[in-house]
């Protein structure tokens, strides 16, 4: 553990942000950061997404006021700058969070860029997915100033950053991130150390597998595989995580619940030793299920319907 004066300082400096990369990730995270006062000048290597950015912004900024998340978003659009080069984005920042291709070489020559473009005492997250910081900043400029920050999508609705030290990352900068990031209104978990997948797509890929396996075998419909999630399991993740349940959902606890059903759950885990890959078949069965529910055309509008589904929620959960 660090001084608390260190996370501090640490906070107090923090003003100006570079954003590099402007998919679907980059934008929430600009608005992560404008929402709360923060300057943002952010970069993308395409120039008419960069050239499209601040309408997107736009509208994204009218949906979260109309959802009572943010009060004025004229304000907020007016925090964030279109930077003309890497080095206008990144060169004066504070903190960079880089949101490029999930590629190790697209991370690393974007990484190595950037190792030469900052101030020496400023941060820099990567929105990775899995890929750790040990696999692109081993030989970069400046690499303990790198280290993964994972947010899940989109980034303004779900706070949950994932926070991911690589073995040569400054071990000041996690813990004092981690007070950072909560500062903004996000909430920031630390993962002591490297693993592939990170936590967060770990337990993700757990159900996922399970999911296509299950499907695979014939055991269940798409949708009422899916629904298991929206209308069961996902009601309680919503507001607590796999332990808190368990501990909840046994008159005497998680020993209680551990007693009752741990051999199931130790049969169930016993019984997928083989896993199978998502082959090109299956994902075909699947996309053919799917596409009859929801036609390749309408998933646009189904993407809008999540995130205010996202922003219903978000505000639910403001009032708390
Ligand atoms: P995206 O494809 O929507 O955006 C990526 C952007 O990066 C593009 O606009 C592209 O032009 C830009 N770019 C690529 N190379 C660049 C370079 N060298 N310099 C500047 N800009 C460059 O992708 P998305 O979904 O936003 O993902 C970005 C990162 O966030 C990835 O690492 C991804 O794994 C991660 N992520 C994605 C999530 C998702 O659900 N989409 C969730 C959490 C993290």
């Amino acid at each position: 553990m660090h001084p608390p004066h260190l996370c501090k300082v640490f906070i107090m400096q923090f003003r100006e942000i570079g954003v590099v990369g402007t998919g679907l990730v980059g934008l929430g995270w600009a608005v992560v950061f404008a929402r709360t006062g923060l300057n943002v000048r952010m970069y993308d290597c395409e120039a008419p997404v960069l050239a499209a950015a601040h309408g997107r912004l736009s509208k994204m900024l009218e949906e979260m006021e109309q959802h009572e998340l943010i009060e004025d978003p004229t304000v907020v659009l007016g925090r964030i700058a279109v930077a003309k080069s890497l080095g206008e984005a990144v060169g004066d920042a504070d903190y960079v969070q880089e949101s490029v291709f999930e590629r190790v070489d697209v991370k690393h020559g974007i990484s190595r860029d950037i190792g030469t473009l900052i101030r020496n005492d400023a941060v820099v997250g990567s929105s990775s997915s899995g890929i750790p910081a040990s696999a692109f900043t081993a030989d970069i400029p400046n690499r303990e100033r790198f280290l993964i920050a994972h947010p899940v999508n989109p980034p303004h609705l779900i706070p949950l950053v994932e926070l991911v030290p690589s073995p040569w990352t400054d071990p000041a900068i996690a813990p004092a991130l981690r007070v950072w990031f909560k500062a903004t209104g996000q909430s920031p978990i630390v993962v002591n150390r490297e693993i592939e997948g990170f936590v967060l797509n770990r337990l993700q890929g757990a159900l996922l597998n399970e999911a296509w396996a299950l499907y695979d075998e014939g055991i269940a419909s798409i949708d009422d595989i899916d629904r298991c999630v929206s209308d069961g399991l996902g009601l309680r993740w919503s507001f607590m995580g796999p332990f808190e349940t368990i501990d909840l959902n046994a008159p005497g606890g998680i020993v209680d619940y551990a007693a009752r059903l741990g051999p199931l759950y130790h049969a169930l885990a016993n019984s997928r030793h083989a896993p199978q890959s998502w082959s090109p078949e299956l994902i075909a069965r699947v996309t053919a299920e799917r596409r009859a529910s929801q036609p390749e055309g309408a998933l646009l509008e189904r993407m809008n319907w999540r995130d205010r589904e996202l922003m219903t929620l978000a505000r639910h959960r403001l009032a708390r």
